[in-house]
């Protein structure tokens, strides 16, 4: 697919060649032509493998328009992805308070994954190097044993009603179940659009809380179907709409009105199988591989101060595809440590275990609450286009795109940190940022790199020097 558009490169490396070309509008226009001159994108149900053998070796543009072509962004989209437009002052102003500018992060795509049978890219926003390369190794892997499999629930927020100053809490929440039907009813008054859409109030819970600092309180549950929002507003909404209400039928105090980030009726579960010839290395058998990563995973499920760690290995890629599709990954992290402590003890996200066969078995299962629509989802022009890449129809369809990268992220951490350790794969990539520096690109950065690696001298100064020497 790619060669019979290998005429283009040069083009689109000469432009990428002086970086400030892009910057001016002139320039940007022929980058885009030439990049639409490439073969216009394949329908959905055509949709092309994200198996993108050496795209890490390609230049910047040549990913660009690899990557637009696949997912067929138009020529907007394209001057977005490229940094020519994106979030404007003026856009920026009407998402915050107090603006004074914008501020951009790297964007990258993870490929190679497969996910219940369909190909994805994956967009990552993230400052840190190793991700979007591990992510990518490690869906390699997947992909060896038949991709992920994914499964989710209904997007089902929690939102929380505290009633205090009742005579007999257990009195209150019965006076509250009397009426349940009245409340969802309430609750279904305020968003008709969603109620429309298929989702609303599914059902009202109580939950006597009777040893606070406090003193005894009611907590009242409100469980809503907020379909592809991610729901914040719908909900506390209907909680402040139902808090007077509660308030008449229990002679009680309302406090807090706000929704749980603890979203476990919301939960996004991927799992996968690799089989061990796959995971084997030039030092270690696959066997070898497998207890490894069983192991590490035994360790950060018995151990809170190494499951932190594991688990941020989790979030490094949930977060990324959060950030890169304008979602809360406040709210995402806040409801998978949570999640990961519900047993009373903190522990591992995700399971590696090896089943009968010797092959390797993972799964993640988190609350993972995140919308398509509203917020900076549909305002932030580049989380727009990253939702465009990823071609996810639904919330729920996004949500289990993200435990896949989790899961897949965490494989890549645990699989290095049980074979060679994390460095080697860092300092390559840090041999690699430095030769870029020193002015080598394609063949001569790559000798650049392994000449630094192979001598152990990782250095800016080594780099510069190797340049002049490998071009001489
Ligand atoms: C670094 O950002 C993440 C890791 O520490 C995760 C882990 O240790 O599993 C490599």
């Amino acid at each position: 697919m790619l060669a019979a558009s290998g005429d283009l490169w040069p083009e689109l490396i000469a432009f990428e060649s002086d970086s400030r070309v892009l910057s001016t509008p002139s320039a940007a226009h022929l980058y885009i032509d030439a990049v639409q001159r490439i073969k216009r994108p394949m329908s959905d149900t055509q949709r092309p493998s994200s198996r993108l053998p050496g795209f890490f070796k390609r230049s910047l543009a040549e990913r660009a328009a690899i990557v637009s072509q696949w997912a067929g962004l138009e020529t907007d989209e394209q001057t977005v992805l490229l940094g020519i437009s994106g979030l404007t002052p003026n856009q920026a102003e009407h998402m915050i308070e107090n603006v004074i500018g914008t501020y951009t992060l790297p964007l990258g795509i993870a490929v190679n994954f497969l996910i219940n049978g369909r190909d994805y890219l994956i967009p990552m926003v993230v400052e840190e190097a190793s991700v979007v390369a591990g992510a990518s190794y490690a869906a390699r892997l997947v992909r060896a044993g038949g991709g992920f499999v994914t499964s989710s629930d209904d997007p089902v927020m929690i939102g929380q009603i505290q009633v205090l100053d009742v005579d007999d809490v257990y009195v209150a929440a019965g006076q509250v179940m009397a009426i349940k039907d009245r409340l969802l009813a309430e609750a279904n008054s305020r968003d008709p659009v969603i109620v429309e859409l298929g989702g609303g109030a599914r059902d009202v819970e109580v939950r006597p809380l009777m040893e606070t600092p406090a003193g005894p309180m009611l907590i009242v549950h409100l469980l809503y179907d907020v379909r592809d929002a991610m729901g914040a507003n719908t909900v506390n909404t209907a909680c402040e709409h139902l808090a007077p209400i509660i308030e008449e039928v229990t002679g009680g105090r309302v406090n807090l009105r706000i929704l749980s980030n603890l979203a476990d009726r919301r939960l996004a579960t991927a799992e996968c199988t690799i089989p061990p010839d796959v995971l084997a290395t030039d030092e270690l058998s696959g066997a070898d591989v497998v207890r490894g990563i069983v192991e590490a995973y035994a360790f950060a499920a018995a151990d809170p101060y190494r499951a932190a760690t594991h688990n941020k290995g989790v979030m490094n890629g949930m977060d990324a595809v959060c950030i890169a599709t304008g979602n809360d990954w406040r709210a995402l992290e806040a409801g998978a440590h949570a999640y990961a402590a519900r047993s009373g003890r903190y522990t591992s996200m995700s399971e590696w275990w090896a089943d009968g066969e010797g092959n390797l078995c993972g799964r993640l299962k988190l609350p993972v609450a995140v919308g398509m629509v509203g917020g900076a989802t549909r305002v932030h022009p580049t989380a727009r286009v990253a939702l465009k890449i990823l071609g996810v129809s639904s919330a729920r369809e996004l949500a289990e795109v993200m435990v896949a990268v989790g899961l897949a992220q965490n494989l890549a951490a645990i699989r290095a940190l049980a074979t060679t350790g994390i460095q080697a794969g860092h300092m390559r990539l840090h041999a690699r940022q430095l030769a870029i520096a020193a002015g080598a690109s394609g063949e001569l950065l790559q000798r650049v790199v392994e000449a630094m690696i192979a001598e152990g001298a990782i250095r800016l100064d080594r780099a510069q020097e190797l340049v002049k020497e490998l071009r001489g």
